[in-house]
């Protein structure tokens, strides 16, 4: 499918990024990471693919603003748009030889996010979309889950680790949620978290103490694939409050009510 010229730099410089975080993958061993608090570590690969991305997408769109995961944000000469980038989201699987981790590129205007990519190079798996024209896998139009009943959904959620403090709401999410539902995936990628809502794989997905570069991808491609994503409290947007609730849209209902304890 046709999309537009921004479109098209995303999916270059995510395939271009890709080549050398999957060269890197296949050496994880031999990687040198460093530390950036406990339980999340950066390597080489991750500052790497950043630097890829950054090059790309600013040298076509120089007057564009930055927000990158590993570098410093850059405000652009042109104050509506801004990239929103993850070069490496799932780093820790990506240390630990697991493979389920994506690079992920969103496109902001005027405070809304109007082009997504998330591409899992492992699976060969592209994900895009564009705000208004539907979302997509490797060209396959994708759909939201249509279950409604709780007992039949599954849901993704990320943990927090190291002593992360969303912990105790989070342990609370789970002893109301898990009861009521056919299970809890956290497979660790956020970004292929919505993706997978967006195809339906999930019916929903939450997690408290995200980053915009984790979702801000992601949340385009379910609400293109007729999903709704909202911000678990009622005070803030999702980047500003870093919680989020998303699913299809008959199960969104009951699923978010049962997150916000309402
Ligand atoms: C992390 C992953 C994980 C989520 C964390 C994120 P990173 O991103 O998306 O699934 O639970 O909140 O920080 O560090 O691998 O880019």
């Amino acid at each position: 499918m046709p999309g537009s010229a921004n479109l098209n730099i995303m999916i270059k410089a995510a395939r271009t990024a890709a080549r050398g975080l999957v060269k890197d993958f296949r050496e994880v061993e031999n990687l040198q990471v460093s530390s950036k608090g406990a339980g999340d570590f950066v390597s080489r690969a991750d500052i790497a693919a950043e630097r890829t991305l950054r090059d790309i997408l600013l040298s076509e769109r120089p007057n564009y603003g930055w927000l990158g995961e590993e570098t410093e944000e850059v405000a652009g000469t042109d104050p509506t748009r801004r990239w929103i980038v993850d070069p490496l989201d799932g780093t820790t699987n990506y240390l630990h030889g697991l493979p389920h981790w994506a690079i992920s590129i969103a496109l902001e205007h005027k405070g809304e996010i109007v082009a997504a990519v998330v591409f899992d190079a492992a699976k060969d798996e592209m994900f895009f979309a564009e705000k208004g024209g539907g979302a997509f896998l490797n060209n396959a139009r994708l759909r939201v889950s249509d279950r409604h009943r709780l007992i039949e959904a599954i849901f993704a959620t990320g943990l927090p680790f190291g002593g992360r403090p969303e912990l105790p709401a989070v342990m609370q999410d789970l002893g109301r949620l898990l009861p009521a539902t056919a299970g809890v995936r956290r497979m660790g990628a956020a970004a292929l978290d919505l993706a997978y809502v967006a195809a339906g794989r999930y019916d929903g997905y939450w997690e408290r103490g995200i980053h915009p570069w984790d979702v801000a991808a992601g949340l385009l491609l379910v609400r293109e694939a007729g999903g709704l994503v909202e911000p678990i409290g009622e005070a803030g947007d999702i980047f500003s409050s870093r919680a989020l609730v998303a699913a299809n849209s008959q199960i969104f209902d009951t699923f978010a009510k049962v997150i916000r304890n309402a």
